[in-house]
């Protein structure tokens, strides 16, 4: 049983991954959800994420807010790809749970301090500037962190924010470069694998035979996401299943495959700002501190997709 803490932005891949951690909750605990500024602002995130926790029927989940833009200031935001309300217009059940008061930063930092060491999975799957923010105020969490395995940048390819950087690590370069420089052991699941994930016709279809309310709400928002993505990038990019590999790697680490490398987050302004820069071929000879995946069985995360949201109900 992995105990995790899910840092994301709903969003509507983020929507998918919060889902499927739900629906494998003989595998995942999630202690808490925290919420960060990225696709759209803080309180849309926030209450989308309270509002998915309803849909799944586990209103018993903590849904915290966390800091409302990145370290450096900035509000950088993809309402074009998830709708100004961040679920791409999908109407939610409202949550019924009391609000819970406690900043993100705050219940990382606690959850950590009360945990055994490495036992704590944090999955971020948008800026990481609540990590960050909680490293620098308690580093001795490093302690308790079994591993982050975070949806972000791109290594070998094109970013999808600026020509060379991905949307959540353009966000928050400082926090990504924070967070990357401990000696925590991190995975990457950057665009190189993400970019193996496009939700087809076909994929489409399947979410929608499972026929559940949870699965029919996803199924709609990957339909909003398609239209969306498809009018931004006039036909030219398919929809892709970013953020729920981190939730999958959590479940069948075996559909993955990549390698360690030295990893800089590029934080300087000009046109690589928020690149993550890969030294593929260990010239720096610096000690690799994350590992890369740049290979994923799409169809088999496809089926464990299906799966998770079946035994969501
Ligand atoms: C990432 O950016 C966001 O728009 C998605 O939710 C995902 O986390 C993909 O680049
Ligand atoms: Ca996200």
């Amino acid at each position: 049983m992995r105990q995790i803490i899910l840092d994301c932005d709903p969003g509507l891949d983020d929507a998918v991954a919060i889902m499927m951690a739900l629906g494998a909750s003989e595998k995942i605990e999630i202690l808490g959800i925290t919420t960060v500024a990225g696709n759209v602002g803080l309180d849309a995130v926030y209450q989308n994420a309270r509002n998915l926790c309803s849909l799944a029927g586990r209103e018993d989940i903590p849904v915290f807010q966390g800091c409302p833009h990145s370290i450096m200031g900035k509000h950088v935001r993809a309402a074009e790809v998830h709708g100004s309300d961040g679920v791409g217009g999908v109407i939610l059940p409202s949550s019924t749970r009391e609000h819970d008061v406690m900043h993100s930063v705050d219940f990382i930092v606690d959850t950590c301090m009360n945990a055994e060491d490495k036992s704590i999975t944090i999955c971020p799957t948008g800026p990481m500037t609540n990590l960050a923010v909680a490293l620098i105020k308690a580093p001795e969490i490093e302690e308790k962190i079994r591993e982050i395995v975070f949806m972000g940048g791109v290594a070998f390819g094109p970013g999808n924010c600026t020509p060379a950087a991905e949307f959540n690590i353009f966000a928050d370069p400082h926090a990504a470069q924070i967070v990357i420089q401990t000696d925590i052991p991190k995975v990457m699941m950057g665009l190189d694998v993400t970019h193996q994930t496009p939700c087809t016709d076909d994929r489409l279809n399947e979410l929608k035979a499972i026929g559940t309310e949870p699965a029919n709400a996803i199924a709609a928002m990957m339909e909003a996401y398609r239209r969306l993505v498809m009018s931004r990038d006039h036909g030219q990019n398919d929809c892709m299943m970013h953020d729920p590999c981190v939730i999958a790697y959590l479940l069948e680490p075996d559909l993955f495959s990549g390698r360690h490398y030295y990893v800089e987050v590029d934080t300087h302004d000009g046109v690589s700002h928020g690149r993550t820069l890969a030294d593929g071929l260990s010239v720096s000879k610096k000690a690799p501190n994350v590992k890369i995946m740049e290979k994923i069985d799409d169809e088999g995360f496809y089926q464990l997709l299906y799966k998770s949201l079946r035994d969501l109900g």
